[in-house]
Parts: C-alpha cells; structure tokens; sequence
C-alpha cells in the first residue's frame, strides 16, 4: 500500500486539506517527513504540543500506564484522573474538574452546566448565552453556535436558542446585551482562532462585574490560552479577572487528546449524578500523560522560560518585519504570538505558511490576516533563531510572488 498525500482524497472526507507533506517523526521542536526533510515546529498542533514532540516525560508517562491499565469509563474512577484533578484544583480557583476529550467537549459540558445551574436557580427564561464575535468554541453544534463565526455554523440546520453574540472588547455592546435573562458569558481571555486578540484590561473587568450585577456565569474557554501558554498557568491568572467555570484542553495534553472543564463546588453541583457524561472522559492514559505534562509545564522555569522566549520570538520577527514590511502589528501573549500582514497581503497570511513548509518551517494562520507561531513551550532559543531564519526565508519569497 502507497501511503501519501493523495491517499488522503481516496479515502478521507473532504472536511480538511492537508498540507503536501506527512510528518512522521517528532522530537522537541522538530519535525521529520516521509521524506525525511526537517522541519522546525512553530505550530505545534495548534497550540497543542506544550513539550514538543516526544518529551521523555511524557514517553514515561504514557508507557508506565500502558502497561498498567489503559481504560475503565466512569463506572469506576481512576488514580490518574484524581491526581491531576487534584493538581488542577489545587492550582486555580477551582474546587472541582470534569474530564472530556477535546476543547469542544469541554465547553459543550460548561454549556450545560451553566444552563443546568440557571434552571435550578432562577427557573427557565434564564436562558440566554452571551459569546463574541470571532470568538471559536468548538465544533459541536452548541460550541459553533456559541462561537462567533457564523461560516462555522451556518448550513447545519436549525441551531440551539438563545445565543447572541457582540463585538470582543466592546464593553458598551456588552452592556446592551446582558440582562437578568442571561444566563452565561462565553470568553477566550485572549481570542486565538478569530486573530490573536487580547481583551483589554477595563473590558475583562468590565464583563466581570456585569456578569455579578446580572447573576450570570462567566465562562474563560482556555483551551488555547491554558497550561503555560500564555506565561501563566492559565490566562485569567495574568489578567486578574477569575471565571466560574474555566474549559482547558489541546495542551493539557501535550498532545494526547483531553480536555477539561473546572468549576467551583456551588456551580458544579448542578451537574447531577446521570445529566451528564462522556465514555472516554478521564481515560486513565489521558490522565497519565496529562499530569506528566502538568508538573512540566506547572514550574518556575518552564513559566518564566515562556516569557523570555516570547521576547525573543518578538526580537527576531521585528527585524525581520524591518527588513520586508509584511506585519502591521505582532501581537498576542507568550508564546500564543500572531503577526497581522499588511494591506499588501491582506487575505494571503497562509501563503507565509505555505512557503516556510518549504523553507523547513511550520506555523499557523488565525484567520486569513494573521500568522500565528505557537510553539512548544521548552524550545530551545537555537531552534527558535534556526526556525526563524528559515521563516525569513519563506518571507522573501512571499514577497518576491507578490512583487
Ligand atoms: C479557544 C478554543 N476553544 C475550543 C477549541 C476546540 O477545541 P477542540 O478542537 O479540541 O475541540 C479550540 C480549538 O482551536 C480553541 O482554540
């Protein structure tokens, strides 16, 4: 059997187009194809990849449980699972955790919860969610609803009720949308997917307090921005603005799928024994790896190594926006960096991504204006100068194709 790229249109379905090359070797922050051309990983499975590919105590990790027990569902709880709930709520605001298996997932069960919680609280015209504008939640049809991209959601038939959407730092609009009706606020405290955008400081405060005013959850989906990325735990540590529920996943992982929905005692309680459930949630090998790359990630070092590895991305890709002019603004927060091409390219942020595979470099888009590089967490500042030298590269030849 052949296995390549154009195996993929025989036998996929159509929802995805795949770059040319298949990655079949990872270590750190880099790639090797079937080729075996090399590749250094600035993209880092979206955003997933927190130690790079392979890390040793991952490895560990996952072969230590392997050979232990691999799954029971929730008809019977786990040591994995309770040790990093454990770690999880011992770290954050949280009192209480519940595993999935994707960032979807995560945020389907906060969904519900808040939805739950409103019933039983104030009874049922509580119902309405308020989310923002290129915000992206997920692919589930409440998720994609709730996120703000209509092209997501559209097509798909009639969608769940009572999901408005305002613009994301726009706190006047905000304040027009929410009432006592409301029943939750789904936010990323950094949208990833819609363009790395920060929220400005008076806008996350701003929602916060409205949502007290008007008894309404604030929900943080940091399924992005969650487990180091952002050079805090999580985002809402740096942003001093605390959620009631908070979703995590892709990185939690490091790239074995979970994901993770945490609240408080009061709200979860609503949650009741049969309302909700997933056969694969807190898989015991999920756990495993999970934590592994929780006690990595969760350190002084790797924290603080984040911040000065953003500085140094932010260095070299300033000099090389001296030199060609293609980014308006670099923008975003530790190593969740996005830089918005100008007029010249608008629309053309992937054609970046396109030439630095050829040049041995992955990064990402967020949307059709912005490169986005979110890398794992521990690269080396060699990888990170050899990467970008290597993205230099495929910046000319953007240029020179639209000269
Ligand atoms: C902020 C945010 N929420 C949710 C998701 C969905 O996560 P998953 O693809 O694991 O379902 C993503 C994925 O990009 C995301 O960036």
């Amino acid at each position: 059997m052949t296995i390549n790229r154009e195996l993929f249109d025989q036998v996929m379905v159509p929802n995805y187009s795949p770059s040319a090359v298949i990655p079949v070797k990872g270590e750190g922050s880099r790639v090797w194809d079937q080729e075996g051309r090399e590749y250094i990983d600035f993209a880092g499975g979206i955003a997933v990849n927190c130690l790079g590919h392979c890390h040793p105590a991952l490895v560990a990790a996952l072969k230590e449980q392997g050979e232990k027990i691999w799954h029971l569902s929730n008809v019977m709880t786990n040591e994995p699972a309770l040790r990093l709930a454990k770690k999880l709520t011992d770290a954050t605001f949280a009192d209480k955790v519940y595993f999935a298996n994707s960032g979807a997932e995560a945020n389907e069960a906060a969904l519900k919860l808040a939805r739950r919680w409103a019933l039983d609280k104030f009874g049922a015209e509580k119902s309405q969610i308020i989310a923002f504008n290129k915000g992206f939640h997920g692919r589930t049809f409440f998720t994609v609803t709730v996120g703000g991209q209509a092209a997501y959601s559209d097509g798909f038939g009639p969608k769940p009720g009572d999901v408005v959407h305002c613009d994301y730092n726009d706190l006047a609009a905000f304040e027009a949308l929410i009432s006592d009706k409301t029943c939750a606020v789904m936010m990323e405290p950094l949208q990833g997917e819609g363009g790395i955008v920060s929220p400005e400081t008076e806008f996350a405060k701003g929602v916060r307090e409205l949502c007290d005013k008007h008894n309404a959850l604030l929900i943080f989906d940091e399924v992005q921005t969650g487990v180091g990325r952002t050079g805090e735990l999580y985002a809402y540590q740096g942003l001093g603005v605390t959620p009631d529920i908070l979703t995590t996943a892709k990185a939690l992982g490091g790239g074995f799928p979970i994901g993770g929905m945490i609240t408080t005692t009061e709200i979860a309680q609503h949650l009741k024994i049969g309302t909700h459930g997933s056969t694969y949630g807190g898989n015991p090998l999920a756990c495993a790896v999970a934590e592994a790359a929780f006690d990595t990630v969760n350190t002084p070092e790797v924290l603080n190594g984040v911040k000065e590895k953003e500085a140094l991305f932010r260095e070299l890709l300033t000099a090389i926006n001296d030199k060609y002019n293609v980014f308006s603004e670099i923008r975003g927060k530790g190593l969740l960096i996005g830089g918005v091409v100008t007029e010249q390219y608008a629309g053309k942020a992937k054609e970046f991504l396109t030439e630095g595979v050829k040049e041995g470099v992955m990064s990402l888009v967020a949307g059709a204006n912005v490169v986005r590089f979110t890398p794992s967490l521990v690269i080396s500042d060699a990888d990170i100068r050899e990467g970008m030298a290597r993205f230099e590269k495929a910046v000319a030849r953007v240029v020179e194709n639209n000269a």
